[in-house]
């Protein structure tokens, strides 16, 4: 997905450029990037060596995915790399979020080094330094080499050891030339939606296997971070992406519904990568379908070892109620999510709840900071048409972008160390298990010829960033109505 970083870096120097933030901000909300992943958008999935992942797997498999959609050419990204740098550069951004394709490095997952693959990456990197874009490398968006998930994937904890080497040959490759790097993206997706749910790759529907994918996952980010510290790269920033999302309780009665789901989406990654340990009440919870005995004796040093950052991701608040069925929304802690009244809801059905943005990162703060914090996803589907004069008016999405960078710009006021923001996403993409039906991007992708056409969220964005922020109005209310008050209080001029 796309972001806009509120603030950059300046290489080499360790320095935030700071600047541009109105008034009390404690400095500048570093937006204006596009965010993506490798499966979402590159295609060419048989071209330049790269193996199969698990995605592919599962995407060509009838039923998995809607409409049977698949990433063999997705928006073309691979092959129109230089027009979407040029976009990148005409829509301004700071900042790029990427996700490298684990199989176009080690197409098998293990041994060999594609050198195709790296080349890929390398010309990416060098276009967008070339245009002053500062690159942000997740190095594992889900797209998992078959050939490991033919040996366990996820569920085995040699795939730790692998993910490892693998982000020590890409380190190795771009480190000079990326300071900002992402062992995962969202383990709470890959192993819940995955492994329990079936609903991502790779399709798994088993609550025991999802602990040991979080356990495993998490065990390959402390490994990976262990080989990428050791390479000694003075000035170069690590850490995780995480899907994090405030939970409520719908009625009184529901409120260890609400902790428990707490507990499976957020404090079962917050907790290991911050403090060292499983949270209590979670390892209790699953005591009959696991012991936790894939835990060993220092893994969790390796998993909580210090990170430069933590990356956030979000996009809806949980309001939640017990449900005991099969068919709920969190099936393993028996609660489903509800839609509170007079909220809306964007074509994914996700509620749209701005100030649950604050409240996250409020409360992250406040319970595992400080740290620094980038929102490296926040976004929003939109039913998104090319209107007879061909142009796309997403005046929701322009609304949805502007209440969240101000929400965020209320955790900067409330002390939150908020350093970038990326949108998600640059471009319309294969999102998933919804395959080409859900439209993320600032920029509409017309799939069959592949044309790329910015929408109005495109212009409105490049303008929030030459103007450093969303400027006056980026200030919160409340402080506002401080102002007010102080204003109207002030002495008058004699
Ligand atoms: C996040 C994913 C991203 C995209 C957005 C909408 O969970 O990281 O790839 O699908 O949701």
């Amino acid at each position: 997905m796309p972001w806009g970083m509120l603030s950059g870096r300046v290489r080499g120097t360790g320095q935030r450029i700071e600047g541009g933030w109105p008034h009390e901000l404690p400095g500048r909300l570093p937006v204006g990037r596009g965010d993506r992943a490798s499966y979402q958008i590159e295609g060419a999935a048989n071209e330049d060596g790269r193996g199969a992942s698990i995605w592919d797997a599962f995407s060509h498999t009838p039923g998995n995915v809607y409409r049977g959609d698949t990433g063999d050419i997705a928006c073309d990204h691979f092959h129109r790399l230089e027009e979407d740098l040029d976009l990148m550069a005409e829509l301004g951004l700071k900042a790029y979020r990427f996700s490298v394709a684990w199989p176009r490095i080690q197409p098998e997952g293990s041994g060999e080094v594609n050198r195709a693959g790296l080349d890929f990456y390398r010309r990416l990197v060098e276009g967008l330094r070339r245009r002053n874009i500062e690159p942000m490398l997740t190095l594992y968006h889900w797209d998992l080499p078959q050939a490991l998930e033919d040996r366990g994937g996820w569920t085995s904890r040699e795939t730790s050891e692998r993910f490892a080497e693998y982000a020590e040959i890409v380190y190795e490759a771009l480190s000079d030339d990326v300071e900002f790097w992402i062992t995962l993206n969202e383990p709470w997706v890959a192993s819940w939606l995955g492994h329990e749910a079936g609903v991502h790759a790779p399709g798994r529907r088993s609550t025991s296997e999802a602990l040991l994918a979080t356990h495993h996952l998490l065990l390959g980010h402390g490994l990976a971070m262990e080989r990428m510290r050791s390479a000694n790269r003075e000035g170069n920033h690590l850490g995780a992406t995480l899907s994090l999302s405030p939970v409520r309780a719908s009625r009184e009665k529901d409120e260890k519904a609400a902790k428990l789901v707490d507990g499976n989406v957020n404090r079962l990654y917050l907790d290991p990568l911050l403090r060292g340990e499983y949270p209590k009440d979670m390892v209790e919870h699953y005591r009959e379908v696991s012991d936790f005995g894939f835990v060993r004796d220092g893994d969790l040093e390796k998993i909580s070892s210090p990170n430069d950052f933590l990356g956030v991701n979000f996009y809806m608040r949980h309001t939640v109620r017990e449900d005991d069925s099969p068919e709920a929304s969190f099936p393993s802690v028996g609660a489903r999510i509800v839609i509170p009244h007079n909220v809306r809801k964007t074509a994914m059905g996700w509620p749209v709840e701005p100030d649950g943005l604050t409240e996250l990162l409020v409360r992250v703060n406040e319970e595992y900071g400080p740290i620094p914090i980038y929102v490296t996803e926040n976004g929003i589907a939109v039913h998104d048409y090319v209107d007879p004069e061909g142009s796309v008016n997403d005046k929701e999405r322009v609304e949805y972008l502007d209440s969240h960078f101000r929400a965020a710009g209320e955790a900067m006021e409330r002390g939150v160390d908020v350093r970038g923001y990326m949108v998600w996403s640059l471009m319309d993409n294969f999102e998933w298990a919804e395959g080409y039906s859900k439209r993320f991007g600032l920029v509409y992708v017309d799939y069959p010829t592949g044309k790329r056409i910015p929408k109005s969220s495109f212009r409105w964005y490049s303008d929030v960033m030459r103007r450093g922020g969303v400027g006056e109005a980026f200030r919160s209310k409340n402080t506002r109505s401080k102002e007010r008050v102080a204003r109207s209080h002030a002495p008058s001029p004699s």
